[in-house]
């Protein structure tokens, strides 16, 4: 049963779209610019610096507070709770009930999520995002760097844990909502198309 709260509460939380909203609040359709992605980097894109940071902190804001919640309503399971609450707070950022389902990829509510969560994992996906987005210039990369080290480290920091399956299972679950929604990415970066940092496209 706390499983599908957590699941909800993230799921009606992540979708408080703060690209689109603030998009519509600057007189544009987020969606219609750029890459098309509801998201902090496509803010950057179109928006400039001070957009995409305010469109960044809302949607990791949104994320943390799910995780709190869902830890607050559930205190024997935090870690589970937390991961199926920071898993619907992707899932509602990405397909948003209250904007036609269609929303951005995830990575800043992913962080916020990780975050709350486990913080050594926090910590190394952060440096590895940072490390990725200055050698390669891209932020796709980098977010899919970041979410498949998930799984990873929770099995190294979680192994003797009894809900071992479950957790690793979560994290693939993260790591594999990311590879889907960034699907037209590894197409670009396959053809070496893609969007580099500073650039409007
Ligand atoms: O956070 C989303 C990022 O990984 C890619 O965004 O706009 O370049 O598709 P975008």
């Amino acid at each position: 049963m706390y499983r599908l709260v957590a699941l909800g509460l993230g799921y009606l939380l992540g979708g408080i779209q703060s690209a689109i909203l603030y998009g519509r609040f600057k007189g544009i359709e987020i969606r219609n610019h750029g890459s098309g992605n509801a998201g902090a980097t496509n803010t950057l894109r179109v928006l400039g610096k001070k957009a995409a940071l305010i469109v960044f902190l809302c949607d990791v804001l949104k994320a943390v507070l799910a995780v709190i919640l869902a830890k607050l309503l559930f205190p024997e399971m935090v870690l589970l709770a937390g991961l199926y609450a920071g898993i619907g707070a992707i899932l509602g950022h990405s397909y948003p009930l209250f904007f036609k389902f269609k929303g951005g990829k995830g990575i800043a509510v992913t962080v916020g999520a990780i975050y709350m969560i486990d913080l050594p994992t926090a910590l190394i996906v952060s440096l590895i995002f940072i490390i990725s987005a200055w050698i390669t210039r891209i932020v796709s990369i980098s977010s899919l760097l970041l979410t498949s080290f998930i799984p990873i480290l929770l099995f190294v920091f979680y192994k003797g844990n009894e809900h071992i399956v479950e957790i690793v299972t979560l994290g693939v679950v993260i790591a594999g909502i990311t590879a889907y929604r960034h699907k037209a990415n590894i197409k670009r970066l396959m053809e070496g198309t893609e969007s580099k940092l500073g650039s409007k496209r």
